[in-house]
């Protein structure tokens, strides 16, 4: 039975060098989410729309559940189904995958806007999750052409 121990010894080590590789963070095997590709484009009316990835690297799912911006005192995400939006109350970021606001599907939507914000200029979004703690994300707001359609 040494060729069995040998294979043991082998993995606990591949499985500390993986363990290592995330930079020393210790893993919980919670979710671990990142955010990018996030854009607001300039608005024309009194709403304005943000798109956006949420990548998790976790070995468990998340949930977006909320949203609240400067821009706005009533954020909400919606979904996008036979081209209607509706108002969901979260949106699963599962394991290992992502969740994905773009054009013509799920988004997040400012309400009410308090000032409308310009091409180039950066809105400060923070991200509320079921599990996860917050992500602040300063959003750049892009041309108006980027406004999604079904407004
Ligand atoms: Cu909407």
């Amino acid at each position: 039975m040494t060729r069995r121990t040998t294979l043991t010894a082998l993995s606990t080590a591949v499985a500390l060098a993986g363990a290592m590789a995330l930079g020393g963070c210790a893993s919980t095997g919670g979710p671990e989410l990142t955010v990018d590709g996030a854009f607001i484009p300039q608005p024309v009316g009194d709403m304005a729309g943000a798109f956006l990835t949420v990548t998790n690297d976790g070995d468990a799912a998340d949930r977006l559940t909320s949203v609240s911006s400067p821009l706005s005192d009533d954020v909400q995400i919606h979904e996008t189904k036979d081209q209607k939006m509706r108002r969901v109350q979260s949106f699963d970021i599962p394991a290992n995958g992502e969740l994905k606001l773009e054009r013509g599907g799920s988004h997040i939507m400012f309400m009410g806007l308090k000032k409308q914000p310009k091409q180039g200029e950066k809105v400060r979004v923070e991200l509320h999750f079921e599990k996860s703690g917050p992500i602040t994300v300063d959003v750049p707001v892009e041309a108006a052409t980027h406004n999604p359609s079904h407004h």
